[in-house]
């Protein structure tokens, strides 16, 4: 083993163990026969592992009722309806043997917004419950062991693999690409809920989920940040359309700090993220009424520079599952902010301003806010965060600010030049000491700032805000400048520049 292994190896096994303490106090859907001691890697003995728990009751005491091929009198027992959606939802690596709690979570959602769907927990514990390696080993078995479920149950009772929808979380996303591999036809969609990354990425596609799996693929990816070589979550997108909320990498509420206030640990950071896209999905069943889009960007540092918050050509979409199938259209990287909790949807603005430097201010480094004012509320100053890191002078800057209320119809925005900002001070002892010791008055920066764009993203909708009328559009550092809708006679002229 090379070093990088090791340390990786370390970090499973620390992760695996810290896993299973938190996720013992909440199990529930329990292993029928709690043991597990049969465990053998023959392959013969993997016969009626797999167990098919279709769940008809949202109390957790029920038992449930367990689907077996060739036994056709389960079908019945369990009131498998053939034509209602199937849904088939599919754990991951479990090394403490048990469900998370997540799974309930998920189970209850699923049958609450889908009454009449056969809602069926695939549990491969007994194979998830091995060392990761493993686990992953296995995960092409079960996907067999899936696809021959499918399989009878199309023959046997004319089931459209159409109407059938997997969805796997971690180790259980690929588990679900092996059984749209296997299975006789296509299967309807594949949703993989932060797909496992080690040893999947960079594979070949027979080996992963990929977007031949299924008619639709749509994956979530919230834990793509690398350590130590590997990230927990899958990084390259790999389905028809691949979501990354908050751009994969730190997800809201999910922090060292967030998680150790709540005596957490750093394995319980990881769990945070990795897991995030379970309660995303939860939170997109269960809130159909406030649908969090995800918009197309060819990266996550453009789209947090608000570059991308087009619906042009399905170049947005609901998340999770209300995610609509598009036409045919692989490894389309789609973003989103969300917030820390549930609702976790928040609103997307672009901002666009033509930033002139009228005096002055080649080596200003201005450091921008913006507040926004709503018919129903304000925001906090945000900073700007523009493409390029600083703010080009003479030049037009994107930026996105995230609300997480709805502040309802923007009304005013005040754009205000910190001056207390470290950058500026340097900057200005600098040029006191280089050029203006001599001088009583450095000179001043000076930009011109006549009109702020904005498109709302979750609305789509453009505005225009101007300076109010007879107020300047001139900014220095410390002061602050408000903007209201342009209208009629209250637009401020374009002047024309001024010769320097
Ligand atoms: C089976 O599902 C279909 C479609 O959802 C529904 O119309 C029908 O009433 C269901 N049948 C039973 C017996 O629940
Ligand atoms: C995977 O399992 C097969 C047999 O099922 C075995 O031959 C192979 O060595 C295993 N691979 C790993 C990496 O454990
Ligand atoms: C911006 O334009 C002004 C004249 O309009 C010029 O003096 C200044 O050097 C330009 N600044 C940059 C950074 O291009």
């Amino acid at each position: 083993m090379n070093h990088k292994a090791l340390l990786l190896w370390i970090f499973l096994q620390a992760a695996a163990a810290l896993f299973s303490s938190a996720s013992g106090e909440n199990a529930v859907l329990k292993d029928e026969d709690g043991g597990l001691d049969e465990l053998s890697t023959d392959s013969t003995v993997f016969v009626g592992a797999i167990k098919y728990n279709m769940r008809r009751s949202l109390d957790l005491d029920q038992e449930g009722c367990y689907l077996q091929v060739g036994k056709k009198e389960c079908i019945e027992e369990c009131g498998f309806n053939v034509t209602a959606k199937t849904i088939f939802i599919i754990h991951g690596w479990a090394m403490s043997g048990m469900f998370e709690s997540w799974m309930q979570k998920l189970v209850s959602a699923v049958m609450q917004r889908e009454t009449e769907a056969n809602v069926v927990v695939v549990d491969w514990i007994s194979f998830a419950q091995q060392l990761y390696h493993d686990a992953v080993n296995h995960t092409n078995t079960v996907g067999q062991d899936i696809a021959a479920m499918l399989n009878w149950l199309q023959e046997e009772q004319q089931l459209p693999l159409k109407n059938v929808h997997l969805i796997g979380y971690s180790l259980g996303a690929h588990v679900a690409g092996y059984a749209g591999t296997y299975v006789k036809g296509t299967i309807g969609r594949i949703t993989g809920l932060d797909p496992a990354g080690p040893m999947f990425e960079g594979v070949e596609e027979q080996r992963r989920l990929s977007p031949d799996d299924a008619d639709f693929v749509d994956v979530l990816h919230t834990y793509t940040r690398e350590a130590l070589g590997v990230s927990i979550g899958i990084q390259q997108p790999i389905g028809d359309i691949d979501i990354y909320p908050n751009g994969g990498e730190v997800q809201p509420g999910c922090t060292l700090s967030d998680v150790l206030t709540v005596a957490g640990n750093f394995m319980d950071v990881m769990k945070c993220e990795h897991e995030r896209s379970v309660h995303l999905f939860v939170d997109s069943l269960m809130n159909k009424d406030h649908m969090s889009f995800a918009f197309q960007c060819t990266g996550p540092d453009r789209f947090k520079k608000g570059i991308c918050l087009s619906c042009r050509k399905n170049r947005c979409n609901n998340i999770g599952y209300n995610t609509r199938k598009m036409r045919k259209r692989r490894n389309s990287k789609m973003y989103l902010k969300t917030r820390a909790d549930t609702p976790f949807g928040g609103y997307h603005y672009q901002m666009k301003m033509h930033v002139f430097n009228r005096k002055q201010a080649d080596n200003a480094d201005p450091t921008f806010h913006v507040k926004l004012y709503g018919a129903h509320t304000d925001t906090e100053k945000i900073s700007v965060d523009v493409y390029e890191g600083t703010i080009g002078l003479n030049l037009t800057n994107t930026f996105l600010v995230f609300t997480e209320e709805d502040i309802g119809d923007l009304l005013k925005i005040t754009l205000s030049w910190e001056s207390e900002s470290d950058s500026w001070n340097s900057v200005w002892k600098n040029l006191k000491k280089t050029f203006w010791a001599w001088n009583t008055k450095p000179p001043k920066p000076v930009l011109q700032v006549r009109r702020i764009r904005v498109k709302a993203g979750e609305t789509q909708k453009k505005f225009t805000f101007c300076a109010q009328e007879n107020e300047k559009t001139e900014i220095s550092p410390g002061d602050s400048i408000t903007y209201v809708k342009c209208r009629d006679g209250w637009e401020v002229k374009p002047r024309k520049r001024l010769p320097m």
